[in-house]
């Protein structure tokens, strides 16, 4: 099994003339103001998988990284805006908006760095889309979005600006502890018809090129991301679809517990990084 994985993402790798590029040296400084926790020491769960944590803006190009160095060239906070107008207007029946509860959007500064969370009320995992989600139909008699719409990337893109710089601190511990572990199981589980693990590719071969692009260590701590292929934001889950999609496996959903699961576990795995969303990748 081992080797046939192996052969996998060497055989994918066939293509790269350039075998292998460390993360780079530059610095992530949003407006030439605030300083990104890029790079840093892996939480003690990654004790054996991984010393340091760094963020996949790190092992995008130049160019691609300079539109995330200033909020003037990162095509997401187009979307940012788009939801802050959401957050201060009204909808469904009992006529509220985000804002009649939260006030301003920056009182929700740190929520991002903390999800997904346990929240006690109903028993389960969280995600922001989620806890988000719970406010619009329990508390403001309006839709749910679905996981990863449009409306719901931009309100999640709002949180993370809000919380920009702040390290990620999901916690793995007590009542997410199941959750947390079985979203582990899934991250090394090996899928499809290429027998390849999340692990395979963003543990064991981040810093490799894979058909000419260079692999990450496939963290979430800055989505929403902003996808030039896409022209467009993407959730963390559907990043996730289209990963495993890569394997030529049949794909979990958006939305599923074990998505959910995955979110949390490789939440994780950044603890320590900043929040950095929206991001800009290709
Ligand atoms: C009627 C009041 C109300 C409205 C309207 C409302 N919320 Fe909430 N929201 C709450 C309350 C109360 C909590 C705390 C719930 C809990 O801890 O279980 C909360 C919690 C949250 C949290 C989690 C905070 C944390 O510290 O974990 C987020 C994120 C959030 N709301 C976002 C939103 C967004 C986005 C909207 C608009 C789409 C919204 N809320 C609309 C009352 C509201
Ligand atoms: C065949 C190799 C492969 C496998 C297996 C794979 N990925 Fe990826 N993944 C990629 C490539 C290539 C990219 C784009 C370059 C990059 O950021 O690594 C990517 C990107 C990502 C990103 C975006 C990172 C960023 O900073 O933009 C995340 C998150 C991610 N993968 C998570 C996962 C998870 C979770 C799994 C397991 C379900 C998985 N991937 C399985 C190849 C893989």
């Amino acid at each position: 099994m081992k080797i046939k994985a192996l052969t996998a993402v060497a055989a994918l790798m066939l293509s790269a003339p350039m075998a292998f590029a460390e993360a780079d040296e530059d610095q992530l400084i949003i407006n030439g103001d605030v300083a990104m926790i890029s790079k840093t020491a892996a939480a003690p769960h990654l004790e054996g998988a991984l010393s340091e944590v760094i963020s996949g803006w790190h092992f995008r190009d130049n160019e691609t990284q300079a539109m995330q160095l200033d909020d003037f060239d990162n095509p997401g906070m187009v979307f940012v805006d788009l939801a802050r107008d959401a957050w201060a207007t009204a909808e469904g029946t009992e006529g509220k908006s985000c804002a009649s509860c939260h006030g301003e959007p920056e009182a929700m500064a740190g929520v991002k760095a903390v999800y997904p969370k346990w929240n006690e009320t109903a028993g389960e995992v969280r995600t922001l889309q989620m806890q988000m989600n719970d406010c619009r139909t329990t508390r403001m008699g309006a839709e749910a979005w679905k996981t990863d719409a449009k409306e719901a990337l931009n309100m999640e893109a709002l949180m993370a600006v809000v919380s920009r710089g702040m390290p990620m601190n999901v916690a793995i511990d007590g009542p997410a502890a199941e959750t947390w572990a079985k979203g582990k199981e899934i991250y090394y589980t090996r899928y499809g018809q290429l027998e390849l693990s999340c692990a395979n590719c963003h543990e064991q071969n981040y810093g490799n090129y894979i058909r000419s692009d260079h692999l990450s260590q496939g963290q979430i701590e800055a989505f929403p991301a902003y996808r030039l292929k896409d022209a467009a934001l993407v959730g963390v889950q559907s990043r996730f679809k289209g990963c495993v999609r890569d394997t030529r496996a049949e794909t979990f959903s958006p939305g599923s517990p074990e998505f959910i699961a995955l979110e949390l576990y490789v939440a994780s795995r950044g603890n320590g990084l900043s929040v950095e969303g929206p991001s800009v990748r290709n």
